[in-house]
């Protein structure tokens, strides 16, 4: 017998890559771009579009329970289940046609996240993960391995937000990370940059200032492939500070992002 979070690992899974065709093929059709915050902040028609099927696929098989979507959908359930949409993740990649960009379908009951899938359709992966079963990847089990690389070897991604003061933090902060590390990406796609630490792909991710619709499937993700997750700090994930790793790196990454957050001259530019 199916517990409720495989199903809604099924469900959301399902959806996602029914969201990740209809997304692709909006795409080749054409598509509207406006902004949001600010000027840097993109959405297109397909973002809106997206949700709107998504929400429509989820209300049809589970009518009663609650959601959350970035491009507005909002909706109280009576169930405890929650959805947690972002429709498009990465939509500036998904405008300029660079393939990190992704559906991100996460689930939670009560509150906590139980269930989630992330389809990236341009790279032709769909990840999912339920609490307690684990992490995959089109179907092949994810799982970190048992050793860390060194800090100084660790290919570290990160992300930027739309809002042009905490920008001009996050590079500050980046003039202490960068000389210790490996290198650093910036893919475009929070959820992506996630379940690239769960395949492997990366050896560790930081960001601030996420939404919960960033976070929610792929920070289950990476966390049922053996990663870490916290914030920045270390503590629990708190106000979209997110830092996800080998575990083995945790402490050294703590540490760095402590001493690049002393460093930071956040007098206005
Ligand atoms: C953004 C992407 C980006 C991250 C931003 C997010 P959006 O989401 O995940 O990589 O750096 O913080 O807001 O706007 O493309 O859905
Ligand atoms: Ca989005």
């Amino acid at each position: 017998m199916t517990t409720l979070t495989q199903q809604l690992r099924e469900l959301s899974t399902t959806i996602a890559v029914a969201g990740a065709e209809h997304a692709l093929s909006q795409r080749r059709l054409g598509f509207g771009v406006d902004t949001k915050s600010s000027m840097t902040d993109l959405v297109t028609d397909v973002d809106r579009s997206t949700e709107a099927m998504i929400v429509s696929r989820i209300l049809t098989a589970r009518p009663d329970d609650g959601l959350l979507g970035e491009e507005g959908g909002e909706r109280a359930g009576t169930t405890g289940v929650r959805w947690v949409i972002d429709p498009i993740d990465g939509t500036t990649n998904f405008v300029y046609d660079h393939p990190g960009w992704a559906v991100s379908i996460g689930v939670e009951v009560d509150g906590v996240v139980v269930a989630g899938a992330v389809a990236c359709p341009s790279l032709s992966m769909t990840y999912s993960a339920a609490a307690g079963e684990g992490a995959t990847c089109n179907g092949a089990a994810l799982q970190l391995p048992d050793t860390a690389p060194p800090l100084a070897h660790a290919l570290v991604g990160t992300g930027f937000s739309y809002d042009s003061h905490t920008r001009r933090r996050q590079a500050q902060r980046l003039v202490t990370v960068l000389p210790n590390v490996r290198d650093i990406r910036r893919v475009g796609a929070a959820a992506v940059d996630l379940c690239s630490v769960a395949a492997g792909r990366l050896d560790a991710y930081f960001e601030e200032g996420l939404g919960p619709w960033d976070l929610a499937a792929g920070g289950l993700i990476a966390a049922e492939a053996g990663a870490h997750t916290s914030s920045l700090d270390g503590g629990p994930i708190a106000d979209g500070s997110v830092l996800v790793c080998h575990p083995g790196l945790a402490a050294e990454l703590v540490e760095l992002l402590a001493r690049a957050a002393r460093e930071i001259d956040d007098s206005p530019s």
